[in-house]
């Protein structure tokens, strides 16, 4: 026999075997037989070269039509065993179509995140651009340029986690950011006024855990310079804040505080939407809230980002983000923020 009665041979052994089949490990078994590495067409296919050439021009096409043709009823059989076994399945009532399917599991924006988006779209809808910082800061930029120079006392309420502290000079110490401020200046040595940014982001301290301390937790920071800005501008904005998030009724109050970077220095509190003002629990009793520190811009602060105080003056604000969710849906524990319990982030 020659090589090409040999295929037609091969052509209807393989087909009449195909049509008897009727599950798919049989199939299998087929396919590895007539299309496997070791199946004869394979070999066929391989050993083209040994013809003479005249043959092997004729031999090899007519191989690969049968390679081709083998495929495609491989496929065929395939679907036509996938069809017969669903109908069964359906007459049987073994399998029931309209049942719904297994939802799929969908995620969600972090209780912290979707605080901080609602913040970004209240600041964004007054003019305020969102930016954001590097976590690991100099400390030129956390302290130094923010008027806390070394020795100065503000330093010690902020424990650092430094990274590099043996540095000779102060320009080349590395920490971890322990509040948002380090961008205003960042920002200021890049954009000149009028400037109105919101930065967003991680902070570290170097704590011990608490129900309401964590190494790590989130800022909002807010900058506005410009000609012309005062105090006003600060309490306006400020309390036009609190109430497009706290609520329409929300009373603010502001009392003097230091920070070394503003002059004055405020800090805003919120009347205690639990207790209305009377004094609870979760206010410790003074019918206030405090939520954030603020103030006008210092003018050495300014001055290191050749600003000219004279011209120019600004505002600036500072808020921990996590107080906020716990305040709103009364979370007693910082940690379940951070905990990955499903159960716990599922809520929000
Ligand atoms: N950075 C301050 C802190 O973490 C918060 C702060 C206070 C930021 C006053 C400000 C500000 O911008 O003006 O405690």
């Amino acid at each position: 026999m020659d090589a090409l009665e040999q295929l037609v041979e091969l052509r209807v052994r393989a087909l009449g075997e195909l049509a008897n089949i009727d599950d798919v490990r049989k199939l299998e078994f087929w396919r590895i037989c007539y299309l496997g590495k070791k199946s004869q067409l394979s070999v066929a296919l391989r050993s083209l070269g040994e013809l003479p050439l005249d043959d092997r021009k004729n031999v090899g096409a007519g191989t690969n039509r049968l390679r081709v043709e083998l495929e495609s009823s491989l496929e065929q059989k395939k679907q036509a065993l996938h069809e017969a076994k669903l109908l069964s399945f359906i007459q049987n009532d073994d399998l029931d179509v309209s049942l719904p399917g297994y939802p799929f599991p969908v995620g969600r924006l972090h209780p912290v995140t979707q605080i901080i988006y609602e913040i970004n779209d209240i600041f964004t809808s007054m003019g305020f651009q969102v930016v954001e910082g590097p976590e690991v800061e100099w400390d030129y930029y956390n302290f130094e340029a923010l008027n806390i120079p070394k020795e100065h006392p503000a330093r010690d309420s902020m424990a650092t986690l430094w990274i590099d502290r043996e540095k000779d000079s102060v320009q080349r110490q590395m920490l971890l950011r322990t509040h948002t401020s380090p961008m205003q200046i960042r920002f200021m040595e890049r954009v000149k006024p009028p400037l109105r940014i919101v930065v967003p982001g991680k902070v570290y301290r170097y704590e011990a855990t608490d129900a309401t301390h964590i190494s790590m937790f989130h800022q909002i920071e807010g900058l506005a310079v410009d000609r012309g800005i005062n105090m006003a501008d600060l309490k306006g904005t400020l309390y036009e804040f609190a109430r497009r998030f706290f609520g329409e009724n929300r009373k603010v109050r502001f009392r003097c505080d230091y920070f070394p970077f503003v002059e004055p220095g405020v800090e805003m509190a919120i009347d205690c939407a639990v207790c209305k003002g009377k004094g609870c629990r979760l206010c410790g009793s003074s019918g206030w809230i405090e939520i954030l520190g603020a103030g006008m811009v210092h003018p050495e602060v300014l001055k290191r980002v050749d600003i000219d105080p004279e011209i120019y003056t600004g505002f600036a604000f500072g808020m921990g983000i996590e107080r906020i969710p716990m305040l709103r849906y009364g979370i007693s524990d910082i940690r379940l923020f951070y905990g990955s319990d499903l159960r716990f982030l599922r809520q929000f």
